[in-house]
């Protein structure tokens, strides 16, 4: 009788925070998303995993999700793999298991996990333990494969996002700090425009200084956006978080409207990680208007995440 292969004991490729990746790994699955997207619904044989029909992703979803959710489904079975997609609610560690036995007890089933987390701390846990690549889908400090497709987005649009300038106005949260990670690690401007209450973790931005990244943060969200290639925002309540009036008493100054876009250079482009609260964080006037790259954003998820899943399951 034959038994099922023990996991193997090279560590497994997590992608947990675009901190962890040096800037060529993070060009490479950028460079993988662009290449992905080139070849359609076939993935290109150089960037197809080993044995990827046998493998299986297993999603846990600990807060609702459309593009995250659909997009790496989408980009499994494209890649000739399967998924199994749960809500944690459906799981025991809706009950409270150990993290670390659920880690290597989906180890033993699965060939690489993605979980949407309340606690960033799930994600770390889950990996210390695993013994398959662990992908952050969102947590509450970070959502790296929304920026490997902002940054595909920004290039597709105008060029090498090395040496150009973003702009961030609105809440200093997971989708910024992000921002701040590629920034640093891929060599361009990040200015960030944010009520100092809401300022990005100081964790982050401490992490930028020390590895020479080029932040700029300013409470003016006019500032900001001078003269920016591109202008960045999100909804003003993220997922979990309970003081929305006083948010949007907060955030209400660096909506981006029309006004503000025309700070930005005239072909900027604007870009949101979706979903969008319009007349909130941004007038309809600018995302569905002509310099909005939103909804290429949300396709190049699926791009995106056929790169991080082939880059986590060996490619590159
Ligand atoms: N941008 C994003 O992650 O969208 P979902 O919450 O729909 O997954
Ligand atoms: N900052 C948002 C992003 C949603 C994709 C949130 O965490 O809810």
């Amino acid at each position: 009788m034959q038994l099922k292969t023990l996991p193997s004991t090279v560590a497994p490729r997590h992608f947990i925070d675009l901190s962890a990746l040096d800037g060529r790994t993070l060009r490479r699955i950028v460079d993988m998303a662009h290449a992905m997207k080139a070849a359609g619904r076939r993935p290109p044989k150089d960037l197809t995993p080993v044995d990827v029909g046998e493998k299986i992703l297993i999603m846990i979803f600990e807060k609702p999700s459309t593009r995250t959710r659909v997009s790496f489904d989408v980009a499994m079975r494209q890649l000739g793999g399967q998924t199994i997609g749960l809500n944690d609610k459906d799981t025991q560690l809706g009950r409270g298991e150990p993290l670390s036995d659920t880690a290597k007890v989906l180890s033993r089933y699965g060939d690489a996990m993605m979980l949407r987390v309340n606690a960033h701390a799930t994600l770390t846990e889950l990996a210390a333990h695993a013994t398959i690549p662990v992908i952050n889908g969102l947590s509450e400090l970070s959502h790296p494969c929304q920026i490997v497709a902002d940054v595909m987005t920004f290039e597709e649009a105008r060029g090498s996002i090395t040496g150009a300038t973003v702009a961030w106005a609105g809440d200093g949260n997971n989708v910024a700090a992000s921002w701040i990670h590629a920034a640093t690690r891929l060599d361009f401007r990040l200015r960030l425009a944010c009520p100092p209450q809401l300022n990005p973790e100081r964790a982050v931005l401490e992490w930028a200084k020390a590895e020479g990244g080029k932040i700029e943060l300013t409470d003016d969200a006019n500032a900001a956006v001078a003269g920016a290639d591109c202008v960045v925002t999100d909804t003003w309540v993220s997922m979990g978080q309970a003081d929305a009036a006083k948010r949007k008493q907060l955030l209400g100054p660096y909506a981006v409207d029309e006004r503000l876009m025309r700070r930005a250079k005239r072909d900027a482009i604007f870009m949101h990680c979706l979903p969008a609260y319009r007349g909130h964080e941004v007038a309809a006037t600018v995302i569905d208007g002509p310099q909005s790259v939103v909804f290429d954003e949300a396709e190049n998820r699926l791009h995106a995440q056929k790169a991080i899943l082939a880059w986590c399951l060996g490619v590159g």
